[in-house]
């Protein structure tokens, strides 16, 4: 039987190639969205992947949802926690509600998700839980106290929460893409991207399917021994 897979912001930028990549390795996968409905329903139909919209911020509503991929396309046995968003700005300048909407989004949501189906993994004895973290969480990044503090806390939630699963069957791990070539990153200002850019070996934005890759070796069954690891996918940007 095709293992159950949910991809948190799966319908675009790097999410959207999570999904594409899982499914075409034979997983059944659900992708969520919280608000963009005209690229998701376009993303259902070429792809072929079943959608699903709730903001991963609210507890109830991941709760409410990963019941209704449960029970349309059977257990939830791989969550990637892929959701995230960026309020961009210096600390002068950030307020408390980009702050909070940052810290409920991309760390709030991984804890939300992981409340909803980790129950079930343990009792099932298998599980795979895959954390995206940032570059920007291990290093830091001017104009994202916010957004560091967050991916970094991905990085210690991974690591805690895989100590639990450890001894059950369920891995926990963290990706911490670098740069990669999606819209949350055309929204930097090219002046300051051009810089980033320059300092990256490799000589150029990553991919997102450079990041599904990465995915697919962590959630496959033989993984098992990999745990609480965090795999740095970042054109040898910062080597961690
Ligand atoms: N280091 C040092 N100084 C910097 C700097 C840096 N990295 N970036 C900007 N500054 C300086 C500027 O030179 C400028 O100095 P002066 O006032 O002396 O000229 C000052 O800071 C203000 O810069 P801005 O004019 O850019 O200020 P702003 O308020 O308009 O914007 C900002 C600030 C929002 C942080 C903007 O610079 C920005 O968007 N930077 C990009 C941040 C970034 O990399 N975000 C990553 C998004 S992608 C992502 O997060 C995905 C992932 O996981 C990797």
């Amino acid at each position: 039987m095709a293992r159950v897979a949910i991809v948190t912001g799966g319908t675009r930028g790097i999410g959207e190639a999570i999904s594409v990549g899982l499914k075409n390795a034979g997983y059944k996968v659900a992708a969520t969205y919280a608000g963009n409905d005209a690229r998701a329903h376009a993303f259902a139909e070429k792809t072929g992947i079943a959608v699903y919209k709730w903001d991963v911020a609210d507890l109830d509503q991941c709760q409410a949802g990963v019941a209704k991929v449960a029970a349309d396309l059977g257990p939830v046995e791989i969550l990637v926690n892929n959701a995230g968003i960026t309020r961009d700005a210096t600390m002068r300048k950030m307020a408390r509600s980009g702050w909070d909407e940052v810290m409920d989004t991309n760390l709030g949501g991984c804890f939300n998700m992981a409340k909803a189906v980790w129950d079930g993994m343990l009792e099932r004895g298998f599980g795979r839980v895959v954390n995206i973290g940032s570059i920007n969480g291990q290093a830091g990044q001017y104009g994202q106290v916010n957004y560091a503090a967050a991916k970094s806390g991905i990085h210690g939630f991974t690591k805690a929460l895989a100590q639990e699963g450890a001894a059950k069957g369920v891995t926990v791990n963290a990706i911490a893409p670098g740069y990669i070539d999606t819209d949350m990153v055309a929204a930097v200002p090219p002046n300051v991207l051009e810089k980033i850019v320059a300092r990256i070996p490799v000589g150029r934005l990553g991919k997102a399917h450079e990041i599904a890759r990465g995915v697919l070796f962590l959630v496959a069954d033989d993984a098992g021994f990999v745990t609480g690891s965090t795999m740095s996918i970042n054109g040898g940007q910062h080597m961690y």
